[in-house]
């Protein structure tokens, strides 16, 4: 074009899927991109204590892969995932109870891909999916993005009841219910094995999906194992175990996996050739090696020994920080806790004048499907020492206070 030639005439952009239109930008999440700053503490973040990773013995797994088996390492391998991982994988799974053989495995991109690929499997637009309220953020996200109907299941302090389950599915014939029995996200939470047994029944009599998503429960602190609902009676051929290695070992590896019936596993497993063919073979084979080179059980002592210290050391200073008549969880593992003050406290309108004290949090509305909460949040309490997470809650006790009921 030159100088004298007019300018030609632009057609408007392209237009954007109706569901990449419908979830849009998310303002908690401009205001959580401050708490990058050094100097906050974050509470939001949700990111596993970096001084405990063991990155000598990751680092030694990945120089045998390479010193050993680099072609291998470096080339493409099945969708299902490499059958030294999903072996070790079906061993660990198991030895907590629940038969469990390499062929039932499917490795996924982290658990979230997971997600993904049983929504592609599993919804049709409109469908309904029942969830916990609150819900963990991104299966939202993954449910509402495949055109689902989110909605929640009633609960308490315990978790989802399933006999609020038993009348919603009657009434809504849902396609899957989504759940994180064991420490939550957000709330910490933990469903009681009688709940568990009640879940599965339903699913059994009703004929209903369970996805149980487990990246947490080997974080426990106190307390017993609450066996898996995918463990139950009737549960079996309709229940889809996640897993992920992100909690336990380190999130930067992107592994997880599923467990589900031959039929379904199947499907995910095409859905996951569409989206990326196979979770990357170094990472797999490096964590298959680690795996059989260390004691992974012992690691995820140590760090749940660090961890619980850590969650007593926010729940003593949480009575001075939160105005009096505020409540929280008391979870026996995890990462999470979920704080709920008085009304008419607002936690997202007091976000930023409290990010303005260097400390964040995650306000709760957003895990809602439906009717937010909005004097809830978020509180991660595994990614500061004792020492910080104190100052952490002075900050947010000063915050607090300052910005007061808005
Ligand atoms: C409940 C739950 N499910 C799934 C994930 C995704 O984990 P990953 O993809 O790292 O395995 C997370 C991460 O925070 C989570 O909290």
């Amino acid at each position: 074009m030159t100088a004298t030639e007019p300018a030609p005439v632009l057609a408007p952009t392209p237009r954007l899927a109706a569901r990449a239109r419908a979830v849009g930008g998310s303002p908690v999440r401009d205001i959580l991109a401050v708490t990058a700053r050094p100097e906050v503490i974050n509470f939001a973040g949700g990111l596993p204590a970096p001084e405990l990773f063991d990155a000598d013995g990751i680092a030694e797994a990945y120089r045998a892969v390479f010193a050993e088996t680099p072609a291998r390492a470096l080339q493409y391998s099945t969708t299902e995932g490499e059958p030294a991982l999903r072996a070790a994988l079906a061993a660990r799974t198991a030895a907590r109870g629940l038969p469990t053989t390499p062929d039932d495995l499917l490795v996924t991109t982290g658990s979230q891909q997971a997600l993904s690929l049983l929504a592609t499997a599993l919804l049709e637009p409109g469908d309904t999916v029942l969830v916990e309220s609150p819900c963990y953020l991104a299966a939202l996200q993954a449910f509402s993005l495949a055109g689902a109907r989110v909605v929640a299941v009633p609960g308490d302090e315990r978790g989802l009841d399933p006999d609020a389950l038993d009348a919603l599915v009657a009434r809504e014939r849902p396609a899957l219910l989504y759940t994180v029995p064991t420490f939550q996200n957000p709330t910490g939470r933990t469903l009681p094995a009688a709940r568990r047994a009640a879940v599965a029944e339903v699913a059994a009599r009703r004929g209903l999906w369970i996805v149980e998503d487990d990246p947490y429960g080997e974080l426990r602190y106190e307390g017993e194992r609450v066996p898996w609902i995918a463990a139950h009676p009737g549960a079996a051929d309709r229940t889809v175990l996640l897993g992920s290695l992100s909690k336990v070992m380190a999130p930067g590896l992107r592994l997880g996996w599923l467990r589900a019936p031959a039929e379904l596993r199947r499907a995910c497993a095409v859905a996951k050739q569409a989206a990326d063919l196979h979770t990357p073979t170094v990472n797999q084979l490096a964590a298959a090696r680690y795996l059989a080179d260390h004691d992974l059980d012992a690691h995820v002592r140590r760090v749940a020994a660090v961890y619980g210290a850590r969650r007593d050391a926010m729940l003593a200073g949480l009575p001075a920080a939160l105005p009096d008549g505020s409540t929280w969880t008391r979870p026996e593992g995890g990462m999470f806790l979920w704080a709920r003050l008085p009304e008419p406290y607002d936690t997202t309108a007091l976000l930023p004048g409290v990010v303005r004290h260097d400390v964040a949090y995650v306000p709760g509305a957003p895990f809602h499907a439906a009717d937010p909460d909005r004097a809830t949040m978020r509180l991660c309490f595994v990614t500061q020492t004792p020492d910080e997470i104190a100052e952490g809650l002075r900050r947010l006790g000063t915050g607090l206070r300052d910005h007061g009921r808005s």
